[in-house]
């Protein structure tokens, strides 16, 4: 008879803890958010944005030996961010469920070099676009490859899920067996150094920085007029009006005062070799 009683004894004395812990849980929480937010405010708690990014997108979203998230975007979204008094904080999110996580409430907000493109604006609500970019191919110095179309029917590594995989899905159909899709760039980049690829696509700045800083693999890029211009934009929920609006106001004021500016020749440099630059055949 004890012995019988003892399971819902215990479930019943879960479920008389459990609610505590929640209550525990939930006033821990804003106590931790009312304590960042006490330098500016003390009467309610400043809510705290959970930004969402996929840190392995250098120079615009990484983690440093510190493991610190940094990079262009995230510059771009605190500065932004404080200019409209919000109070953000960056959660490193792989790109794989990113946009999954902003549909579910896990995030906020995203910044991870994210092209806006009608498909995702069917789920989601995007800034003003804060950066220009378009598609690049990585390639090894000695490579034949000159354009767009030589990858017809060459193995070329994508990040799974970015613009650079429906571009070259586009060009090779999509039940081609030569795209290799990785879950980060860096991996695919990875994997042409190792030589299971001949090449691989992705944004223009991700590219450049990478054949810049990894100069003893002996890459080099190879641009194509065929690649569409793209822009990125900061993504929230559908729907959530406020915070996009707020979002806008900051990265208007980051324009007009000049720390945009600032930011971009932190991690991009004079707009020479800056991979948003237009291409130069058009300026001579
Ligand atoms: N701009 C591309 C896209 O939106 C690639 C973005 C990948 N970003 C990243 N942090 N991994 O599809």
């Amino acid at each position: 008879m004890t012995a019988l009683a003892q399971p819902f004894l215990r479930r019943a004395a879960l479920c008389a803890v459990l609610p505590c812990m929640l209550i525990a849980c939930g006033k821990q929480d804003s106590g931790a958010a009312s304590t960042a937010a006490s330098s500016t405010t003390a009467t309610s708690p400043a809510k705290i944005y959970v930004v969402g990014t996929d840190a392995a997108y250098a120079p615009f979203e990484s983690q440093n030996e510190k493991g610190e998230i940094v990079g262009f975007d995230i510059d771009v979204v605190k500065a932004a961010a404080a200019k409209a008094g919000l109070e953000v904080k960056f959660v490193n999110t792989p790109w794989e469920g990113i946009f999954n996580a902003l549909k579910q409430g896990d995030r906020d907000l995203l910044v991870s070099s994210i092209t806006i493109t009608d498909e995702r604006k069917q789920s989601m609500d995007f800034s003003d676009p804060y950066f220009d970019a378009h598609q690049l191919i990585a390639v090894k110095a000695d490579s034949k490859i000159a354009r767009f179309e030589d990858l017809k029917s060459l193995k070329v590594g994508v990040q799974n899920g970015t613009t650079g995989d429906e571009t070259i899905t586009r060009l090779q159909g999509k039940n081609s067996q030569d795209i290799k899709r990785f879950e980060s760039t860096p991996l695919a980049l990875k994997e042409l150094e190792t030589g299971g690829i001949d090449a691989v696509v992705a944004d223009n700045g991700v590219v450049v920085n990478y054949v810049k800083n990894n100069a003893s693999n002996k890459f080099k890029t190879v641009n194509d007029p065929a690649f569409a211009p793209e822009h990125y934009g900061i993504a929230v929920k559908k729907g959530n009006a406020e915070l996009l609006a707020k979002l806008n106001q900051g990265l208007a004021a980051i324009k007009a005062d000049g720390t945009y500016d600032r930011i971009y020749a932190t991690y991009l440099g004079t707009p020479e070799v800056a991979p948003s630059a237009p291409a130069p055949a058009a300026s001579k």
